[in-house]
């Protein structure tokens, strides 16, 4: 993470590209401009394998965590009528991206301060079927031993001013790594399809630019309208589910009582 180093280096690295070579033995000497290449990899390996091993730890979390949902949609599913998971998709946080929220957050620009401060480089989001899925899931998680529950907002009971729907978890996991265990965070999000669909265009249009402010408090308003709708289609489809449930339930049982008279 130390940019003006590497460009410096840079600037030596293509200044040099015309390193002689030796005719006779067609090799190329050791010369100043053949360490200044070594000298360039050496200072890019000790200035991005703390980045690379970094982001590959938070990678290593996303996929144990994502082991996890995959484990308890499978037990659960066995259980139950239907895959209580939709689908799941994780990312980890580009440098770029880290390193705005860093600067955001008038920290410093190391491995550590992301490490100790960055709760959302490690992410993981659950699409769920139904509402009632979602904390039933969130239970199994936050009850496994290796998993701790450092944060959690729950915006499906209390939605965002801009109608946003989730539920927010930050927990700590460990992963084991060749020098041994080391606890990452990890940022969840579960959502159902209705809250995923509402939240993917939302994030779609909240990025086009030029509104006048007029037209954009309009189109908040409409978003805002759109989610409330969304939220009543997650309830209906839950009642749905419900009916169908129960008259399965009255279906089995007329049948046992003339399966025993
Ligand atoms: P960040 O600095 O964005 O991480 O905010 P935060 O740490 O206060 O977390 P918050 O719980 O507010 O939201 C984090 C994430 O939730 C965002 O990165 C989005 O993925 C999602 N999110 C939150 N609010 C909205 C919203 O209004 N619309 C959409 N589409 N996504 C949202
Ligand atoms: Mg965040």
């Amino acid at each position: 993470m130390k940019a003006d180093k590497n460009i410096e280096n840079a600037k030596n690295f293509t200044a040099d590209n015309n390193a002689p070579v030796d005719s006779a033995q067609n090799e190329p000497k050791t010369t100043e401009a053949q360490m200044s290449v070594d000298q360039y990899l050496e200072q890019l390996h000790a200035d991005f394998d703390p980045v690379y091993n970094l982001l590959t730890d938070y990678q290593c979390a996303v996929m144990e965590v994502e082991t996890k949902f995959n484990i308890l949609n499978s037990r659960l599913s066995m259980q139950g009528e239907h895959n209580p998971i939709e689908s799941i998709k994780s990312r980890v946080k580009d440098y770029e991206s880290i390193i705005r929220k860093l600067e955001k957050l008038h920290l410093p620009i190391t491995v550590e301060a992301v490490e100790e401060n960055l709760m959302d480089v490690a992410g993981v989001r659950v699409i769920c079927s139904f509402i009632d899925d979602i904390y039933r899931i969130e239970k199994c998680f936050v009850s496994q031993e290796d998993v701790t529950l450092i944060m959690r907002k729950d915006y499906i009971q209390n939605p965002k001013p801009s109608g946003y729907r989730s539920l927010h978890l930050i927990v700590k996991t460990p992963i084991y790594t060749e020098n041994g265990k080391k606890d990452m965070y990890v940022e969840v999000q579960m959502r159902t399809i209705a809250m995923d669909f509402w939240a993917s265009l939302e994030h779609k249009l909240r990025y086009k630019k030029n509104l006048n402010p007029d037209t954009a408090e309009q189109l908040a308003k409409e978003l805002e309208a759109c989610a409330q709708e969304s939220a009543k289609l997650d309830e209906k489809m839950l009642r749905i589910r419900d009916q169908i449930i129960e008259d399965a339930a009255a279906a089995s049982d007329n049948l046992q009582d003339k399966a025993e008279h």
